[in-house]
């Protein structure tokens, strides 16, 4: 399919569908042809909010946007919350250690993203059952937990307002380029673009980068005897089952693709799941290699969008799995277990691993 015909229009739903290597990289990069402002869906609070938050804008606001909030998520920042990510790791994995058995995703991989955003926007402890409750309302459009978690942001704007800390919404509210800052409806998109960009995201790197040790057992064992190859196969698991499927786009004008003319206004799925198994791009793309390199996936986007939260997933990813394979290295999946897809064209994982 890709090979014959990287671009397909679609009848059913009227999208054009991309799947070759550098159609998707075209798509993502080429924001001239590709909006990302232009057909996102209008709807509740939280929609409202992400559709006007930086992942759904264009160069110049993207611009604007995207240089007040890399001020306050910079790689040193996140870098410095290794220490705290090791702990809460530690926290999460030591009741596990005594019972023998979880459920990978729930016990772990799904709290452990969700507490690490908390405490960056600064979050109170007392207030982390309520902020999961509602970042799983926001994720799945549950429009009453969203709307909750919108007035719970709103006040919390206003108290580090006058009393700023070291907290993410602290700097955001700080932060100016040109003299401009965010406002409140920007500032309230972008944290709950955090939630929907980097948790379930970050949760499902985690079990898929377990499925694919399962189902190369020989990687798992040359990454148990040397920790150093760790970030390799992490690259890799985001290359071989990357958690993010697909990103929308809408063409900007007539844009001619892969042999194909896609209309000005009509919507484009670009496929980074297929570019990423792209056989003209990665020798055995259907194999899952560590030691490939270099590895120029697709799974964080590319060009102006490129994931901003990259460094933290990465760095959970490193801190949490590090640890697992230190203290559980007889991890293995239940066998027989039925694995459960999450219902989603756009993200990628499951809703349970028991192991
Ligand atoms: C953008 C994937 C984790 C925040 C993106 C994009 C992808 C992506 C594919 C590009 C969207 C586009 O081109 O329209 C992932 C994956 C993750 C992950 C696979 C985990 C493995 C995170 C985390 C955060 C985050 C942890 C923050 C805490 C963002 C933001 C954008 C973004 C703010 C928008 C950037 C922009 O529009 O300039 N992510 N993400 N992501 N991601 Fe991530």
């Amino acid at each position: 399919m890709r090979e014959r015909s990287p671009v397909v229009h679609d009848a059913r739903s009227g999208m054009w569908m991309v799947f070759d290597y550098p159609g998707v990289q075209r798509v993502l990069s080429d924001w001239k042809g590709f909006s990302s402002q232009r057909g996102r869906p209008r709807g509740g609070d939280a929609e409202h909010a992400l559709s006007s938050s930086i992942i759904s804008t264009d160069p110049p606001r993207h611009r604007q946007l995207r240089a007040l909030v890399e001020q306050a998520f910079t790689p040193r920042q996140v870098r410095a919350l290794e220490p705290r990510i090791a702990e809460l790791v530690d926290e999460l994995l030591t009741p596990v250690e005594k019972k023998g058995t979880m459920d990978f995703v729930l016990d772990f991989a799904s709290p452990l993203p969700v507490i690490v955003i908390a405490e960056i926007l600064g979050i109170p402890a007392s207030d982390r059952d309520a902020f999961k409750r509602w970042s799983d309302a926001v994720v799945t459009g549950d429009r009453s937990g969203s709307r909750e978690m919108g007035a719970y942001f709103g006040e919390l704007v206003e108290r580090r307002r006058h009393a700023p800390g070291d907290d993410l919404i602290s700097g955001l509210i700080e932060a100016q380029v040109e003299g401009e800052q965010l406002n409140v409806q920007e500032l309230l998109g972008f944290c709950m673009l955090l939630l929907v960009a980097g948790n379930e995201t970050t949760t499902n790197l985690l079990a898929n980068t377990l499925l694919c040790w399962q189902d190369a057992p020989e990687a798992h064992e040359v990454v148990l005897a040397d920790r150093g190859l760790l970030p390799n196969s992490i690259e890799e698991s985001l290359r071989f089952r990357p958690p993010v499927q697909s990103m929308f786009r809408t063409a900007a004008q007539d844009v001619e693709l892969g042999g194909q003319v896609i209309p000005g206004g009509a919507p484009v799925l670009a496929w980074i799941g297929a570019a990423n198994r792209d056989e003209a791009q990665f020798e055995h793309a259907a194999a899952f290699d560590p030691s490939r390199t270099p590895n120029r996936h697709l799974a964080f986007g590319n060009g102006i969008h490129f994931c901003l939260g990259a460094p933290l997933a990465r760095l959970e990813a490193s801190v949490a799995l590090g640890a697992v394979l230190d203290r559980l290295p007889n991890l293995r999946t239940v066998p027989g277990t039925a694995l459960e897809p999450i219902p989603s064209q756009i993200v990628s994982g499951v809703k349970h691993l028991p192991v």
